[in-house]
């Protein structure tokens, strides 16, 4: 089946890639902006810096820096009020994955009537919104190349999933000077989430010959700088490759989905609070193994790419090293077990295990793993990673 694959139209990248933020609004008209961004952005002086960036080429701001990690329906409802109320032409997303996702909504929105559950799943956004100018500060979830948004729905506890090219950044600032500011356990977190979204993208039943080079460079580049970045937070290089790697697992994942680890993590981002990147990290060991057997060929390629075995050696020992490895490299970055994560909510975790399974299956990421499991399996699988 022919292939289609979606990324910006520009993607800036490299040392000082977001000061080209005005200039880049500017060339195109636009002179009025909702800057959507998080309270951190805020105390850390950035969102300072580029409001006077943007007022310095004679463009006016609107702030709206109200975004929780794993932004809500009444986050992205708030962020509308204020855009119609500022009468922006444009939307800006400054920070991690949760702004520029609630950024991508609160873009959509006013050409796109609500509610915002409607554009769950894959292709239902079905008109263009304001162009949206996206500038990543974790490196990380990729959501500044992505098709795809992730908003939370308090009333039912779901992560809604929603995959649509009306939800792709205008253009992308890709500045991994940005992320220099991030502490080990985000480090980490961040990056096992790139990770992830490179295997997810590589094993992907939807995976395509466009998508399979960016996959492999986003291995390859998690297991040249991961570590690094997490031990040495100020090395430029490593910092460096982890935006590179981000980028490009983000365009990957997005043009050939993600699979069971994803689809198994929102649920217990939506119940139980746990950042993305650690939920995907706890259970990306468990999932490996049981996702083996339908691709083992491909997992032993990724075991090559990080470089974790020798190329003579036969598939099934790189596959099995590759899972054996993603555990140890759990424990090398301090990433808790989901067990001890969540100790005081055992009762609750296994009372919500089959919903949680349900809900992962709902949201059709499941159905791209190399092995497509039942619900039982599903929940089976949770219970292997507390
Ligand atoms: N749309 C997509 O393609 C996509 C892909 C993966 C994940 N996601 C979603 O993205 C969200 C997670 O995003 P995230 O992991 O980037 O985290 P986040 O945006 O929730 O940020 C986590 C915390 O890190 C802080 N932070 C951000 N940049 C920082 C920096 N440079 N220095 C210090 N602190 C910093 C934030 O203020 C926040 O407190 C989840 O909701 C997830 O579902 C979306
Ligand atoms: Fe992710």
């Amino acid at each position: 089946m022919p292939a289609l694959f979606n990324i910006p139209s520009t993607v800036i990248v490299g040392a000082g890639a977001s000061r080209e933020l005005a200039p880049e609004l500017s060339r195109r008209g636009l002179a009025r902006v909702l800057l959507v961004t998080d309270a951190y952005m805020v105390s850390s002086g950035l969102v300072a810096r580029v409001v006077g960036d943007l007022a310095a080429a004679g463009i006016t701001v609107q702030v709206f820096a109200d975004v929780q990690p794993d932004p809500s329906e009444e986050n992205v409802h708030a962020g509308v009020a204020l855009l119609q109320s500022s009468g922006a032409q444009a939307v800006v997303a400054l920070g991690g994955g949760s702004p520029i996702d609630c950024a991508k909504v609160i873009a959509v929105l006013p050409t796109n009537p609500g509610p915002i559950s409607r554009f769950m799943g894959r292709h239902r956004v079905q008109k263009a919104g304001l162009p949206l100018f996206a500038v990543p500060t974790t490196a990380g979830t990729g959501s500044e190349v992505t098709k795809v948004a992730v908003i939370t729905d308090t009333k039912r506890d779901v992560k809604m999933m929603m995959l649509d090219g009306h939800l792709m950044p205008t253009v992308a600032l890709v500045d991994f000077e940005l992320t220099l500011t991030m502490p080990a356990p985000l480090t980490a977190a961040v990056g096992i989430d790139t990770l992830t979204h490179g295997i997810e993208a590589y094993v992907s039943r939807l995976a395509t010959p466009l998508t399979d080079p960016l996959a492999l460079s986003c291995i390859r580049l998690c297991g040249e700088h991961l570590e690094t970045a997490w031990r040495e937070p100020g090395n430029r290089a490593a910092r460096e490759g982890m935006m590179l790697a981000a980028t490009h697992g983000g365009m990957a994942f997005s043009n050939s989905s993600v699979a069971l680890v994803h689809g198994m993590s929102r649920p217990i981002g939506a119940l139980f609070h746990v950042p993305h990147g650690i939920s995907n990290a706890m259970l990306l060991p468990a999932v490996t193994r049981f996702s083996i057997p339908g691709a083992v060929p491909r997992y032993a390629t990724v075991a090559r790419t990080l470089g974790w075995i020798g190329a003579g050696e036969s598939d099934w020992a790189a596959a099995t090293v590759l899972a054996d490895g993603l555990e140890a490299l759990n424990r090398r970055l301090c990433v808790p077990r989901l067990g001890s994560y969540l100790a005081s909510n055992e009762m609750r975790f296994r009372e919500v295990t089959p919903k949680m399974a349900l809900d992962a299956l709902a949201s059709g990421s499941p159905g791209n793993n190399p092995v497509v499991p039942s619900a039982d399996q599903i929940a089976e699988l949770y219970l292997q990673a507390w």
